[in-house]
């Protein structure tokens, strides 16, 4: 994997570097043989982007963004640049700024990138294309079912690289991950990690779910092998880790990983579903809840992907950074 880019020194551009995924992306890809260019918002962002990496400043990304200069020279492109998921942020402006930002941002990046001569771009959807989940796992062949703005902003993103690769000579690949966690995660999964640490009294001891999710390795390795293999030129590949994993599991399993027994309770979780929507929560609850898992067969049959890491390497590689950075805020190494 990678060996073609180790031996020109093809030029790669990542949207979004100074994000999540983007550090962890481009310090690999450099390590693949990548000159790797990362696009940053703000000045502040450059000393978080890996040593080696050419940063390039992008303002606001959507449908007006000048992208002449960072594409100038590229052969590949990875966007991930995305306003992210917000729960709780559903609202008529907050969906404009998902379809500016993912949409349109995506649409102007994929017709500059075509008269630029890019050979590829990589798009970093996600499974909530699908839907929000059910009684089996979504496979690419479903049909689509986004259920809120994020998720739209993203369908439709998908569509207008599909159509503007089928009218260019741009090859556009398209990965669906499920919910990525690894050094460096925020937002829910932080969240889950923190209450495990407090010792909160989780509710959820009696749920019966099966949850997809991808360790950042895993996901990184993905990519890098959609940039290169020939066969994934026009794709579209649900990506996930081997296990599916039920909520119980997963906060057991932390609390393992953390040297502590969890404070699970069992819940009728028609009684949770009630208490989040009295609270206003109802999505969290699904994320926490529900079952939403992918079949990831097609990208282990046409690229012959399969996940390096396990779920609970992937874990403990997790807890191990959230425990040596003190993410909690309150101390560093691992709770006695
Ligand atoms: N993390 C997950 O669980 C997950 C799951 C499925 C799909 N994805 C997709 O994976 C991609 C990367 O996610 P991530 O977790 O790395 O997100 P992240 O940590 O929030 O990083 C997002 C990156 O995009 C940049 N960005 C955000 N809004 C922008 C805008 N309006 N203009 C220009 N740049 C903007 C951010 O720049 P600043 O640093 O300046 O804010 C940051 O570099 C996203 O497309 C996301 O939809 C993520």
């Amino acid at each position: 994997m990678g060996l073609q880019a180790v031996v020109t020194g093809e030029r790669l551009l990542i949207t979004g570097c100074s994000g999540f995924v983007g550090k962890s992306l481009a310090k690999r890809s450099l390590e693949a043989g990548w000159a790797v260019r990362g696009t940053v918002r703000s000045a502040s962002s450059v000393p978080d982007l890996p040593a080696g990496v050419e940063p390039v400043a992008i303002s606001d990304i959507g449908p007006g963004t000048d992208w002449s200069y960072a594409l100038d020279g590229v052969a590949v492109v990875v966007h991930l640049a995305a306003r992210a998921h917000q729960p709780h942020n559903s609202s008529r402006g907050a969906h404009g700024e998902y379809l500016r930002i993912n949409t349109a941002g995506t649409a102007r990046l994929a017709r500059c990138a075509a008269d630029a001569g890019v050979r590829r771009l990589l798009l970093l959807s996600t499974i909530k294309v699908n839907g929000e989940g059910g009684a089996r796992p979504y496979t690419e062949k479903d049909p689509e079912d986004p259920r809120e703005p994020y998720a739209v902003s993203k369908a439709e993103a998908e569509h207008i690289l599909r159509e503007i690769s089928c009218r260019t000579g741009l090859e556009s690949v398209i990965l669906r991950p499920p919910l990525v966690y690894g050094p460096g995660v925020k937002a829910n999964f932080l969240r889950l990690i923190r209450l495990v640490e407090e010792r909160i009294p989780l509710p959820f001891g009696s749920l019966v779910n099966q949850r997809s999710m991808l360790f950042l390795g895993n996901l990184i390795n993905a990519i890098l092998l959609c940039l290169k293999n020939p066969n994934a030129g026009g794709k579209t590949y649900l990506v996930a880790d081997n296990e599916i994993v039920s909520t119980p599991h997963l906060i057991r399993e932390i609390a393992s990983q953390l040297g502590m027994k969890p404070k699970l309770y069992p819940c009728p979780p028609a009684v949770l579903i009630m208490a989040a929507r009295i609270a206003g929560r109802r999505e969290e609850a699904d994320r926490l809840l529900g079952s939403l898992w992918a079949d990831t067969s097609k990208i282990r049959q046409e690229l012959g992907w399969k996940p390096e890491y396990s779920f609970r390497q992937g874990l403990k590689t997790t807890i191990d950074w959230y425990c040596a950075t003190g993410s909690a805020g309150t101390r560093v190494g691992k709770p006695k």
